[in-house]
């Protein structure tokens, strides 16, 4: 049985953090699927193209991962593609509540669906998307917590 898990996200941009947990996602599931939501209440930075261009430029090195774009619900994603497994990161206990909530939710809506939670290494924990957007809008140096390519391209969105 091939056990699919999928990794949820916006990814805006995706930073060693995400890099830390789809490694070790990968211990477990024989694909990964690392899924771009579209419909994200906020506005995101980066385009969905370039979000995902992103993500192949950082994981090419990567086997058993396939990087797609889901619309709508995160479940019935979940259930087209056959997956188990949804991986989450936590990081603190404050990403606690929100995760919960969508697993149980996620789960209700798919009843084969499992939410695992991975720790990230303890030196990415305080690391997030919107973190490091800020620092680099703000002139900051990112090149710790993300991939070169994403550097460059948090470096043109600035420019
Ligand atoms: O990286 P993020 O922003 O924390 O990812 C959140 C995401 C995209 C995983 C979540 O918002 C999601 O699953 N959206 C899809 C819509 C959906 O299924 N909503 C119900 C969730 S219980």
């Amino acid at each position: 049985m091939t056990r699919i898990a999928i990794y949820p996200g916006s990814f805006d941009p995706v930073t060693r953090g995400h890099e830390d947990i789809i490694r070790r996602s990968l211990a477990f599931a024989d694909k990964l699927v690392v899924a771009v939501a579209v419909n994200l209440s906020k506005q995101p930075l980066f385009t969905l193209e370039e979000r995902l261009d992103l993500l192949r430029e950082v994981l090419q090195e990567f086997e058993g991962v396939e990087i797609r774009w889901f619309d709508g619900l995160l479940a019935k994603f979940a259930q087209k593609n056959n997956a188990s497994l949804v991986i989450r990161g936590l990081r603190a206990v404050s990403d606690f509540e929100y995760e919960f909530q969508m697993a149980l939710m996620n789960r209700q809506l798919f009843s084969e669906l499992e939410t695992v939670f991975l720790t990230p290494a303890v030196d990415l924990t305080f690391l997030s998307s919107s973190l490091v957007r800020e620092v680099a809008e703000l002139g900051g140096d990112v090149s710790d917590f993300v991939h070169p390519a994403v550097g460059r391209a948090l470096a043109e969105k600035f420019a």
